[in-house]
């Protein structure tokens, strides 16, 4: 069996540290694994598969002397923006966590459970979408077949997802700090601001789900729109999502159209207290989906609730579920 040059950039961050964990449970066909950083981490070691890696400073030098065949980025947009594109003439393909390259039309975004043929038209990178976006997208797709008409997407999200500081700023504000990622307090607390606010009123991050569903699902016509708030919950994302449809439904069929889809693990017993939890959902590569019930106030549609490890299944597995496809499709 053939195997791979691995980088990893940011590999000292939240993401990074998890793409070590998730490409070491899976392990993953890899000859060497280098270890990139910024200039602060440079020397230091990090223990990964039994030893020790150095972490090598991340500069356009460091890449050509060290040629890769896989790049796996999750060190924000200004290091992707700057040093993919370097990756990519040398010779690896980019599987970038950041949002730099989302919707360059050049650049597939790609869920694999959703729109895995998309990574056969990379041009050197390839977009992993935003951690909101990747968990709604697995739910939504099985319900296609139903014609989805308009989405409404009101999410509850971990501070994880603003990586060591955002974890910080929980952990310290539990014990009466001030925060330093975020503009307000966090523990105790929620905070519809995630990502900046644009001239309409909407986050970043609104938009990012908004626009990154469309060009994933391959409809750029559909309805959506979004509230993105920030929870004080350490791991895991939780997603109330409404759901209109063109076509009428039968529930307890789209329920078990729901459980067949890939990647989701139906958890919907509320009679007996069944439903998804951030902590439940913690460490698991999974979507879960429950609360599955009529819109009683349209013709045709649902609300569910939906939840996933936004570290894992929301950046780190979904990376390596494309890079494992990369191999599949025997693109390299
Ligand atoms: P470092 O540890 O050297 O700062 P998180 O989002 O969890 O804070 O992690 C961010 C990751 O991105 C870290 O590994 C961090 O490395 C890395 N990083 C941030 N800025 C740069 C940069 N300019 N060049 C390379 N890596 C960077």
């Amino acid at each position: 069996m053939k195997k791979y040059t691995v980088a990893i950039v940011g590999a000292t961050g939240m993401v990074g540290r998890k793409f070590l964990q998730v490409l070491e449970e899976r392990d993953f066909p890899a000859k060497e694994y280098l270890l990139f950083a910024s200039s602060r981490s440079a020397g230091k070691t990090v223990d990964f598969m039994g030893k020790p890696h150095t972490v090598i400073e991340l500069t356009e030098e460091n890449i050509k002397k060290n040629p890769c065949d896989i790049a796996l980025f999750s060190a924000g947009g200004g290091t992707s923006r700057d040093f993919a594109p370097i990756f990519a003439q040398n010779g690896a393909v980019v599987i970038d966590n950041s949002s730099q390259w989302r919707m360059d039309d050049n650049v597939p975004l790609v869920v694999p459970e959703v729109n895995p043929e998309d990574i056969d038209r990379h041009n050197g990178i390839i977009a992993n979408p935003n951690c909101s976006t990747i968990q709604a997208v697995v739910a939504l797709k099985p319900l296609e077949k139903y014609g989805i008409k308009r989405i409404v997407y009101s999410t509850y999200q971990a501070v994880s997802g603003a990586g060591m500081g955002g974890y910080a700023d929980l952990e310290n504000g539990l014990k009466g700090e001030a925060p330093k990622k975020f503009p307000q307090p966090i523990a105790g607390n929620c905070l519809p601001h995630i990502d900046v606010f644009m001239d309409n009123g909407y986050t970043k991050e609104e938009i990012k789900m908004v626009n990154e569903t469309r060009k994933i699902m391959g409809n750029y016509d559909l309805k959506i729109t979004a509230t993105t708030v920030r929870v004080p919950v350490f791991h895991g994302h939780s997603e109330s999502i409404n759901v209109e449809f063109e076509k009428p439904f039968d529930l307890a069929e789209l329920k078990a159209t729901l459980a067949a889809g890939k990647g989701i693990v139906m958890m919907d017993d509320p009679a007996n207290g069944v439903y998804p939890t951030p902590l439940f959902a913690e460490d698991k590569d999974e979507v879960f989906v429950g609360r599955v019930r009529r819109d009683e106030s349209v013709e045709s549609g649902i609300n569910m609730w939906v939840v996933a490890d936004n570290i894992r299944k929301g950046a780190a597995t979904n990376a390596v579920q494309i890079a494992q496809a990369l191999i599949e499709r025997g693109i390299i």
